[in-house]
């Protein structure tokens, strides 16, 4: 135990078992280790420990890494660092007394959670990479196919295939963004704060921080124990990206559903039914959209534990750890498991070509044609309204219609206006910059592709 000295009495069985956080905080384990060894140089470089004393701890702690990984499972202790100590005791003796000279826990479980995050930072921003990477080779093997989009789930617009993955790309490139500027104030090396007030030894702060590879050190010591925001920063990302991950998922549930009949997924990212022999179920995708709400919960758990607490540390801050590994696991389990769907799924390009031709999604075009030749659009919006409305009476079809045809429907329709009735003419005007003209999503394509390779460098 790392206090025992102000109490006549030990903690009861039931607060021992309440307040112990072993059986998940083991996850620190090896950075725990890592954060020891650095501090035990720390303090042969300000003469605490001697040179040996410090071989000895550094030498002890590898082979306890080493070898007793396992033991955390079962082990008494109350948490990581306690059981850490206590092993340091066991096999190095007396000199494991003086590791906790001028170190806390309240600093000493900061800076494990930022160790061990780092990386997880590095696993998510790989997974993120290699996601929109999948979703431009997607785009690659379809760069002309059209499709039908959709506002207030009704057709609204044709756009290419790629256009439709590409702003797909642009959420999971902001994610990446987001996660990397997390991954910065993550990175601060908080040692040499204390409890509370500050380190009472002369610990070269900056030296850690190199040591442990930090972009920097934090700046004040009470912030140190009091804080959590990097976690609420990593959390908060985690959740706008599944929220990202469980549109995706949502979309190609119905554009793989016999409705729609645009994709078809991999039978390894599907299941069946045990009762209904046809059946071949998206629950990879369903999974991805349920996890969303585990993660936006653990979101919320860290905001309102933080919310009202004085300043600086408090117990309650224990319970960051079970909601963040959660996160962890399952935003990383759904951006693996979506990749391996992008990976697999196969875009059928009939159905949603059909989509795009039948619902009338040429009619901005034919409005904005109208109003290049001259009319105000809000008349010719009027006029292909009319258009729409009569055609649908007689279940008329875009295609039904020669230019001739709208010629005589109204004059200000000109005979060449016809070929508009095809969903890929309109979509050929729209070459504004972030449009779904065909050749500005080629060049979009091969800008994504370039910023991807950056980022992976
Ligand atoms: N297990 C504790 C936590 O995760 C470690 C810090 C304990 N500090 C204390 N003053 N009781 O927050």
């Amino acid at each position: 135990m790392l206090w025992r000295g102000r109490f006549e009495e030990g903690p009861s069985e039931v607060f021992q078992r309440f307040s112990w956080s072993l059986h998940f905080d083991r996850r620190l384990f090896k950075v725990d280790i890592l954060g020891s060894q650095a501090y035990a140089r720390a303090l042969a470089r300000v003469g605490i420990l001697t040179a040996a004393e410090c071989t000895l701890i550094c030498d002890t702690l590898a082979s306890i890494e080493k070898n007793d990984e396992a033991g955390a499972a079962t082990a008494p202790d109350e948490d990581i660092h306690s059981y850490v100590i206590r092993l340091l005791k066991e096999k190095a003796g007396a000199v494991a007394d003086k590791i906790h000279t001028g170190r806390s826990r309240n600093e000493q479980v900061s800076l494990d959670v930022r160790l061990w995050l780092r990386g997880e930072i590095d696993t998510t921003l790989a997974l993120l990479r290699a996601l929109m990477g999948l979703l431009l080779d997607f785009a690659d093997r379809h760069p002309d196919a059209i499709v039908a989009g959709y506002t207030h789930m009704r057709r609204a617009q044709p756009v290419t295939w790629a256009h439709y993955l590409l702003a797909y790309y642009e959420m999971f490139s902001r994610d990446l963004e987001r996660f990397t500027q997390a991954r910065g104030r993550v990175n601060q090396m908080p040692l040499g704060s204390g409890a509370l007030a500050g380190s009472g030894f002369p610990v070269d702060r900056h030296a850690l921080a190199a040591e442990l590879g930090f972009e920097g050190v934090t700046r004040n010591s009470m912030d140190v124990s009091a804080d959590r925001d990097f976690l609420l920063d990593y959390l908060s990302a985690a959740s706008v990206c599944m929220t990202h991950l469980s549109r995706l998922a949502e979309d190609w549930i119905l554009y793989s559903s016999d409705e729609f009949g645009w994709l078809e997924l991999g039978d390894g990212v599907t299941s069946g039914s045990s009762l209904m022999p046809q059946k071949k179920n998206p629950d990879s995708l369903e999974l991805i959209r349920g996890k969303s709400g585990r993660v936006f919960g653990a979101l919320t758990s860290l905001l309102t534990t933080m919310k009202g607490l004085p300043m600086t540390y408090n117990r309650d801050m224990q319970e960051d750890k079970e909601p963040l590994f959660m996160a962890v696991d399952q935003l990383c389990g759904s951006l693996e498991m979506a990749c391996v769907v992008v990976q697999t799924t196969s875009l059928k390009t009939a159905p949603p070509l059909h989509a795009a031709e039948e619902g009338w999604l040429v009619a901005t075009d034919l409005a904005e044609a109208l109003a290049r030749s001259g009319v105000p659009f809000h008349h010719a919006h009027t006029l292909v309204g009319e258009l729409v409305l009569s055609s649908v009476k007689q279940g008329r079809k875009p295609a039904d219609w020669t230019g001739e045809a709208l010629h005589a429907f109204d004059p200000r329709f000109t005979p060449e206006m016809g070929v508009l009735m095809n969903p890929e003419e309109g979509m050929k005007t729209r070459t504004a910059p972030g449009g779904t003209a065909p050749a500005t999503v080629r060049a979009a394509l091969v800008e994504a592709r370039q910023r991807l390779e950056v980022l992976s460098q």
